[in-house]
């Protein structure tokens, strides 16, 4: 099925940039840390390590083995593995679903991601030696609370999305103020960036921006954490973060959705990394280039803990409350539009460069990722229909804004919903057919010699000895368990 059209990445480096790109997003850095802090700091830490290696792992090798083998878009790769004609519709049905989901979860990723544009340029035009800086209050009430899917987002978010105007200038005001045109516009922006990206091809668009932003990020989140250690209330923060409370480990609720952390976290169910393995050329060693891929999302996650929580202690040192109507730590839309904003604001003119590098920081996780979801139907695009590769990314991101702009008219009804659908139902749902196509319905020779493509020896190895069983009956009773988590409310 090779076809020698198609793109291929062109190092192991470059595959592990674009894969840990995809992964590394605003679940990362928004979502992992608070969650940590309310249950048990690190003892839900050590969950989400084991859950990531043991569970998420598994299920990350069942995408990019397939992909890889079929070197083929999600549908047309399924399909290919497909051993009858009832198991070749469950390919094509499954395909198909993976692709809506994904574009549904750019819909909504899209318009989030549009925040941290919006809120990167507020920030940068209310900047202290442009305007002089102002120390004016907070604007707005506080979000309220509630998961609208594994990201921790919520339909509060419009709210949340306006903070520190009070203190701005006329285009900071409106740049940093929740507002349909403000939405459309950056919404409109950010789809614009990532089909530019995906129309360049794997190479030139994913791969090149992937190994240049990714770096930079890393960097970029290395420097908050030493600044925002050397801050008074820094250590308090740190404290709640690293002291294990493992009373909360008893909780099968808190390893359920520490399970859905990482699968949410690993881009796993919608044919992202199913399609990123169908890019990666033969003589690349899947298991190692999956466990790359792992590592480095779990570590950003937990750096993105030293520099969320102990800045959350900062804030409250700092007079800002961290604390919701619950007792519970702020988190979510109302920590990163509201609760960070305003300690940026008790800092001064330094405050004003950590909130920008902030928002950039933001701005580049969302992009990695949100390129890695458009590649998805693009892929089957060009594949399938014979479109050519600019216009359907063209043409798919226009789509994909159309149903954006469907969300943003009625933000209230629509956003918190396909957060859920897509994060809590769908992502799981599909995880479990993918799982069921390699470990059931693909014939195990077949992986074998996948695997043996790269590694002669492949059957020798410890991979061998366990993934297969894994991913057969383990993995799929854990989604199973992860997919009946509101019977267990
Ligand atoms: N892994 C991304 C994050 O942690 O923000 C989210 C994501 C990306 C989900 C790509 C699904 C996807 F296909």
């Amino acid at each position: 099925m090779k076809n020698s059209r198609r793109g291929e990445f062109s190092s192991r480096f470059g595959f592990i940039m674009a894969a840990a790109g995809s992964a590394v997003g605003l679940g990362n850095i928004w979502g992992f840390p608070t969650q940590a802090a309310g249950n048990g700091g690190a003892a839900f830490l050590l969950a989400y390590l084991a859950l990531a290696f043991a569970l998420a792992y598994p299920a990350l090798m069942a995408e990019l083995i397939i992909g890889r083998h079929a070197h083929a878009n999600v549908v047309g790769s399924l399909r290919f593995i497909a051993r009858g004609r009832k198991s070749r519709a469950l390919g094509s049905a499954v395909g198909a679903a993976g692709i809506v989901t994904v574009s549904l979860i750019l819909s909504f990723y899209s318009i989030i991601g549009s925040w941290m544009i919006a809120h990167f340029l507020g920030t940068a035009a209310d900047f202290p030696w442009l305007n002089g800086f102002g120390g004016g209050g907070l604007g707005g009430d506080a979000a309220g609370a509630g998961s609208g899917g594994q990201a921790g987002l919520t339909t509060a978010a419009a709210a949340a999305s306006s903070s520190t105007a009070a203190s701005s200038s006329a285009a900071a005001q409106w740049l940093l103020t929740f507002s349909l045109p403000r939405n459309v516009l950056f919404m409109l922006i950010f789809l614009g960036l990532t089909a530019g990206i995906i129309a360049a091809g794997v190479h030139d668009g994913i791969e090149r921006w992937s190994t240049r932003l990714m770096p930079i990020l890393i960097a970029t989140l290395l420097c908050l954490v030493g600044y925002v250690m050397t801050l008074e209330g820094a250590l308090q923060g740190l404290k709640i973060y690293l002291l294990p409370d493992f009373s909360a480990l008893l909780n099968p609720q808190l390893i359920i959705s520490a399970l859905g952390a990482a699968f949410f976290s690993l881009s796993l169910g919608v044919g992202t990394m199913l399609i990123y393995g169908s890019y990666i050329p033969d003589e690349g060693k899947l298991p190692a280039l999956g466990g790359w891929v792992t590592g480095v999302d779990v570590m950003i996650a937990v750096t993105a803990g030293f520099v969320v929580l102990p800045a959350m202690y900062v804030a409250l040192h700092n007079g800002v409350e961290i604390f919701g109507a619950d007792g519970a730590l702020l988190s979510g839309d109302t920590l990163i539009f509201r609760v960070l904003p305003a300690l940026f604001e008790t800092m001064g003119a330094t405050g004003a460069f950590v909130s920008l590098i902030f928002f950039a920081l933001m701005t580049i996780a969302a992009l990695t990722s949100s390129i890695s979801m458009l590649e998805v139907p693009v892929s089957y695009a060009v594949e399938h229909f014979g479109l050519e590769r600019r216009r359907g990314a063209y043409l798919i991101a226009a789509i994909i804004a159309l149903i954006s702009g469907g969300i943003l008219l009625n933000f209230d009804a629509l956003f918190g919903l396909v957060v859920a659908a897509t994060t809590r139902y769908m992502q799981p749902l599909l995880g479990l057919f993918f799982c069921i196509f390699c470990g059931w319905i693909w014939h195990r020779d077949g992986i074998l010699q996948e695997l043996r493509k790269s590694q002669p020896d492949a059957e020798r190895g410890l991979f061998w000895a366990v993934w297969p069983w894994y991913i057969r009956f383990v993995v799929p009773v854990i989604i199973l368990l992860i997919f009946a988590q509101p019977l267990f409310d």
